[in-house]
């Protein structure tokens, strides 16, 4: 859904993850009346991961999952939600979600407290898909193979800057031992443009595949 923003179907529901898409120019084509929600994944609370998620929540009834301040944060607009902590899994309808560390930060848009920032593993009934949030590369990473498994795709953050560039996402994809790639977080503002051939064929020369996908376009696990 552009940005850091994916939409993630898995045994019959529907995730949002950071829903940043009616301020985000690239992402005009998605109209964020017509997205299922059953439930929305947030990272941290900066402003590019949280800005659609009242008026999706508010529309479809859709469950936050985040850390214990964000949930709280839009528990108290009356939004449902299940908190978590790092560290911690839960069992839900869609598969179990490992919520994992990320180096970076969290406060809301007007300063208040938005917890730490994670990353989450989405673990369905035959898939393990890393979904890395904002961060810089980190050794912690090692521990995600290691503790929940073989991943069989990770989303991590390409754009630099912010959060991790290419050659740090590279080592990244060494660290999880999974070599097949969605970037995000890149183009959508000038501190993180890239240039899509050079970043493709960075990691295809490490025998890795980077994949760019073009905003509104699906892939199947
Ligand atoms: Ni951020
Ligand atoms: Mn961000």
């Amino acid at each position: 859904l552009g940005h850091a923003s994916f939409s993630i179907e898995a045994h019959g529901k529907t995730l949002i993850v950071d829903p940043y898409i009616t301020d985000n120019e690239l992402a005009k084509n998605i109209d964020i009346n017509k997205l299922e929600a059953d439930y929305i994944l947030i990272t941290h609370a900066h402003g590019d991961h949280i800005l659609d998620v009242e008026a999706i929540a508010s529309r479809t009834g859709a469950k936050v999952i985040s850390n214990f301040e964000i949930v709280n944060h839009y528990g108290a607009k009356g939004i449902d939600g299940h908190p978590m902590n790092h560290g911690g899994t839960w069992n839900f309808e869609f598969g179990k979600l490992h919520m994992v560390n990320a180096i970076h930060t969290s406060s809301f848009p007007d300063g208040s407290y938005g917890g730490n920032p994670a990353g989450f593993v989405l673990e369905t009934a035959h898939h393990k898909v890393y979904i890395a949030g904002d961060t810089a590369l980190t050794y912690d990473m090692k521990l995600i193979p290691e503790v929940i498994g073989e991943l069989d795709l990770a989303i991590l953050p390409i754009g630099d800057n912010f959060t991790m560039g290419i050659d740090s996402a590279i080592v990244a994809s060494d660290f999880i031992e999974c070599n097949r790639i969605i970037g995000c977080h890149y183009d959508t503002f000038g501190y993180i443009k890239i240039d899509h051939k050079e970043a493709i064929s960075k990691f295809s020369y490490q025998r890795k595949e980077l994949i760019l996908l073009e905003i509104g376009k699906n892939l199947k696990i």
